[in-house]
């Protein structure tokens, strides 16, 4: 992380294309932000963009605006992401996720530096810095076919692999301290200590979630604490269906309820609870994307859609 770090203020020095990897929470859009305000370019627009959110019908639109009238529908000029960030900083999100038609189009910017916005013939240049994110290898993505070599050439000025919370150990007790500091205040509760056994179930927890698990770990179990102390039971980890499944003499697999379980009666821990919360949690590594959260859950959009409202699907 230290080297991590190290490369991040280096790029901050710079205009060099940036590339973070790393693990689903691990921090990767707030070193984006990180950059930007560490770089002459902090006064500027940081401008986000996810294109595997976005459909190609609005993907040009969405990265180059459209002047008034260029379609149905087009009440106002409206301006694109890169003309948003001319200046500034233009993150590129979940980029191993871009569509073949998003590739392209976002290459020919960074080649030419022009654009322009759909219905219009001007010519638009930005300066805009490059930042994008992925969680999984793009060289990997290209060896596969997925992802533009070309395109990940000019992206890849700099790569920072930002560790995950499971390799991080040593830290991991000011990172838990820093946000049970922060979840007091929130809760407005004073917890002055954790019970050394509840410390040790979450030094030895596999934090597949990395710092937004920690985070929100932390948030419920100050949210569970009545006292000063956090005790064993109010460490609490999100239901991993796959973890908490055992099989039963009949070979058949079914749920259990895991150790980590509290024992607190004022916590639900009925399965539609579990199943609730789970949805909850993937939705939420899923960084709120539907479309994502429903793929890691194996269910249709829809049917996330219900759990998502809180009505349990047949
Ligand atoms: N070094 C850190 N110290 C404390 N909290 C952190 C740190 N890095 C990240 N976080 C917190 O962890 C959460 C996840 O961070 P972030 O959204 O930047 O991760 P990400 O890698 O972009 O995730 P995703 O792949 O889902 O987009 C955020 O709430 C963030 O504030
Ligand atoms: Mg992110």
């Amino acid at each position: 992380m230290a080297r991590c770090l190290q490369l991040a203020a280096l790029a901050a020095k710079s205009d060099v294309p940036v590339v973070l990897l790393g693990e689903t929470g691990t921090g990767k859009t707030l070193l984006a932000h990180a950059i930007h305000n560490s770089s002459t370019r902090a006064g500027r627009s940081f401008i986000a963009f996810n294109a595997s959110a976005i459909s190609d019908t609005l993907l040009e639109s969405q990265l180059f605006g459209h002047e008034r009238g260029a379609f149905t529908g087009a009440q106002q000029t409206v301006k694109g992401k890169f003309e948003l960030a001319d200046g500034g900083t233009l993150f590129l999100d979940e980029i191993s996720e871009m569509s073949p038609l998003a590739q392209v189009k976002i290459l020919r910017v960074l080649e030419y530096g022009e654009f322009e916005r759909l219905g219009s013939e001007r010519m638009l240049t930005s300066n805009a810095r490059i930042i994008c994110a992925s969680n999984c290898s793009l060289r990997e993505r290209v060896r596969l076919g997925k992802f533009r070599e070309d395109l990940y050439q000019r992206l890849n000025g700099l790569t920072l692999l930002i560790p995950p919370l499971r390799e991080r150990v040593q830290e991991l007790p000011a990172l838990i301290a820093a946000e049970l500091k922060a979840a007091g205040l929130k809760e407005g509760k004073n917890i002055t200590a954790i019970h050394p056994e509840a410390m040790e179930k979450l030094l030895h927890h596999e934090w597949r979630g990395n710092l937004r698990e920690l985070s929100h770990t932390v948030r419920a179990m100050t949210l569970f604490c009545n006292g000063s102390v956090i005790l064993p039971e109010h460490v609490v980890f999100p239901p991993d269906l796959e973890t908490d499944r055992t099989r039963t003499d009949n070979g058949k697999s079914v749920p259990v309820l895991g150790n980590n379980q509290p024992q607190n009666p004022a916590i639900d821990l009925s399965l539609t609870s579990a199943v609730r919360r789970h949805v909850r949690f993937v939705f939420e590594q899923a960084n709120q994307n539907q479309r994502r959260a429903a793929k890691l859950l194996g269910i249709s959009r829809s049917t996330l859609a219900r759990h998502l409202r809180n009505v349990v699907p047949k």
